[in-house]
């Protein structure tokens, strides 16, 4: 599945997508994440992103921080098909405030770019920061994982 997902995503030519595979991963195992899609997911953090393992009390991300979400999903017959790589990346302060200065994309498994915020269909990502807002000021936006998939 890992080769499936990082050749799905590779077509898409973009930095993260070729890369995130060899990021820390947060979580232990694939769960399902019933905000994205019901998707069976994993988390990774770049080298920026290392204060995301201090999960609550992580803090504010500095500039240059990724996060990816990768997903695949198991159909009823079984069958096992990758979906989108969901990823957060923050950039400078005053950036996009309705999002939290993060620029939210989408990459879907064809290697298509669903969207990108303030970039390629931007408006395609306002639902994201919709939801991660919650926690913008205590959480700077992110929304960690159940407790029981935590690794760090
Ligand atoms: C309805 C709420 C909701 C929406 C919409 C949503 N997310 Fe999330 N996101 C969450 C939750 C909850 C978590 C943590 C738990 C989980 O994985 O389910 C999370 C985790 C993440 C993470 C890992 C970093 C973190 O916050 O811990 C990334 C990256 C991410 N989401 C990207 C996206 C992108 C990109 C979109 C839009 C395409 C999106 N999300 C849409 C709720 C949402």
């Amino acid at each position: 599945m890992i080769e499936e997902m990082q050749a799905a995503y590779a077509k898409s030519g973009g930095p993260v997508s070729n890369s995130y595979q060899g990021w820390t991963r947060y979580s232990k195992v694939a769960y399902v994440s019933g905000t994205h899609g019901n998707r069976l997911v994993q988390n990774y953090g770049n080298a920026k992103a290392k204060a995301y393992g201090k999960f609550e009390n992580a803090g504010r991300m500095p500039v240059g921080a990724i996060l990816a979400k990768d997903s695949f999903q198991v159909t009823g017959a079984g069958k096992v098909s990758v979906g989108p790589l969901f990823v957060m990346e923050k950039m400078s302060a005053g950036w996009n405030k309705a999002s939290d200065d993060w620029k939210y994309s989408m990459v879907l498994p064809t290697g298509a770019i669903m969207g990108v915020t303030k970039g390629t269909n931007s408006k395609a990502m306002k639902f994201c920061y919709e939801c991660h807002i919650s926690v913008a000021e205590d959480q700077d936006s992110l929304l960690f994982l159940p407790e029981e998939n935590r690794q760090n």
